[in-house]
């Protein structure tokens, strides 16, 4: 059976199973490498948002800082909240596997949605993401790191969020360093905070601000 089709058709399913309750966890934050990534795009600047969620906060945030907003998400049951909740951003049912885009955007988006690939097909949507992006762009990714104790990566990467089984793998920095440096992205900022919630535990937030070389 394609090990791929098996990850999108179970974190599809997921993900729509768990779209109300997700929307009134309110769970995403912004953070202070969000803030940088906005101040890097131009005045008016397009920004993909690779797994938009809810589209709270950040579909909204980006309207209200005047950009140019594509929201695309696997799940019709985000699609369909994300539009409730932010009316007049543009949302799209896509899997960030299937993204075909050429130097179109300022800036792309990923926040805790990556982590929810395995690493062959992590691989294949860098290579997307890159050609998304405009030269000199800007890409933002949040993901988890492993905790300390963690000896191997592969273990429980079916976890259960919200009662729903589905594919979430920890990344490390130098894992994620490997994959995009060599593509053609220079790291900009690293960001790290722990988180605590009652919904996903503790976890190890990593982000990174890259950008495209030109
Ligand atoms: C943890 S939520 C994050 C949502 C949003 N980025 C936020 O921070 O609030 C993960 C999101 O990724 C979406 N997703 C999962 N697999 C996806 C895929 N292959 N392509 C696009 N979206 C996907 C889910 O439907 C869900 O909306």
């Amino acid at each position: 059976m394609d090990k791929k089709l098996d990850i999108i058709s179970l974190n599809r399913k997921a993900w729509n199973n768990v779209a109300e309750k997700y929307d009134n966890a309110k769970y995403s934050k912004i953070n202070p490498a969000f803030q940088f990534f906005c101040k890097q795009i131009p005045e008016g600047g397009s920004i993909l948002d690779v797994g938009s969620g809810t589209g709270l906060p950040f579909a909204k945030l980006f309207l209200e800082k005047g950009f140019n907003y594509l929201g695309i998400d696997i799940s019709s049951q985000m699609i369909k909240i994300a539009k409730k909740n932010v009316p007049l951003a543009n949302f799209k049912e896509l899997s960030m596997t299937d993204l075909d885009f050429n130097e179109e955007f300022d800036g792309v988006f990923s926040h805790f949605t990556m982590l929810l690939l395995n690493p062959d097909m992590f691989k294949d949507v860098a290579r997307k993401i890159l050609k998304s992006l405009k030269s000199n762009g800007f890409f933002y990714l949040s993901l988890n790191e492993p905790s300390v104790k963690t000896t191997d990566l592969d273990e429980d990467v079916i976890c259960e969020i919200m009662g729903e089984k589905m594919y979430s793998r920890a990344y490390t920095e130098g894992e994620v360093q490997e994959i995009f440096i060599p593509l053609g992205l220079k790291k900009l900022q690293i960001y790290r905070e722990t988180q605590n919630s009652k919904e996903f535990g503790i976890e190890y937030m990593i982000v990174f601000v890259f950008q495209k070389n030109g």
